[in-house]
């Protein structure tokens, strides 16, 4: 299947370096288009229409704002369209590229190792099996799980802002470390090996947290402090309002 990625910002450099094949692009910064298909193998175009012509699956990967000017150029010449724009329904999708398969995703930077979280918009069978094997393409890039158009706003807050806010968390950790006088460059590995791990360790539980938080809380130990303080510090509350910030801009 030929990808042709309309923009060729973070996102698009992410799902192209996953999905590890040469894609078609284009971006209004042409060099930014031509680094990204020198990088996967693929090829340039020069308009957003040329990349609608010669790709069997045209991605959207623009900003949210530019889906009427850009659809103006494509929809003439797309076959299927793949949207990962954020707050951007599957009906709005459907009304801007009519009469042909239209697929809602919402990526996470993480798709960039093949690691990435993605949500899929339920839908209609529109085409058996375009519709398999554009899953299967959104699917290779990590764990795919599919949800009611109008939950993927909300998904998008846990997992598509989710890798900043790890990236936060990390860097707190690492930095209460260093009031303690571990170096961030011995802290940074023991507590980003630390996320991977437990990752790993909640699947394998089922994704039981509390379980996990059980194994590692001794009664009267140290860890129960730690998580007391946390508590206290107000971390599911901050959690909660992030959720809250998000959606009131997306919903
Ligand atoms: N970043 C994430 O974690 C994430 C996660 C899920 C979904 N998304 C969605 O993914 C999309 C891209 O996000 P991003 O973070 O990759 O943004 P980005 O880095 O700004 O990439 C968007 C690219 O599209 C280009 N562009 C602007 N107008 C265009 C047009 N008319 N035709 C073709 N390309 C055009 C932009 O160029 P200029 O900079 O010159 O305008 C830019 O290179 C957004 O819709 C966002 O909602 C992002």
């Amino acid at each position: 299947m030929r990808i042709g990625l309309i923009g060729a910002g973070n996102m698009a450099r992410a799902l192209a370096r996953g999905w590890q094949q040469p894609v078609l692009c284009a971006d209004p910064v042409a060099e930014r288009a031509e680094e990204l298909a020198a990088e996967t193998g693929g090829q340039a175009l020069a308009s957003n229409a040329e990349v609608a012509q010669q790709a069997d699956l045209v991605v959207l990967a623009h900003k949210p704002a530019q889906l009427a000017e850009v659809a103006a150029q494509v929809a003439p010449h797309a076959r299927a369209v793949a949207s990962i724009l954020a707050a951007t329904p599957l009906a709005a999708l459907k009304q801007a590229y009519p009469d042909r398969p239209v697929y809602r995703f919402i990526p996470s930077l993480p798709v960039e190792v093949r690691q990435g979280a993605v949500v899929a918009a339920a839908d209609d069978q529109q085409d058996a099996a375009l519709d398999d094997s554009v899953r299967e393409l959104f699917g290779s890039l990590g764990t795919l799980v599919t949800l009611d158009d109008a939950l993927v706003d909300a998904a998008m807050c846990l997992m598509s802002c989710g890798p900043a806010y790890v990236a936060l968390v990390a860097e707190a950790q690492i930095d209460a470390g260093v009031r303690y006088g571990i170096p961030a460059s011995a802290g940074a590995p023991l507590v980003v090996q630390t996320l991977a791990g437990t990752a790993e360790l909640l699947r394998l539980r089922g994704y039981d947290t509390l379980a996990v938080r059980r194994e590692v809380s001794s009664p009267g130990g140290l860890t129960i402090r730690g998580l007391d303080a946390l508590e206290r510090g107000g971390v599911r509350k901050a959690f909660s309002d992030a959720m809250d910030a998000v959606m009131r801009r997306a919903g």
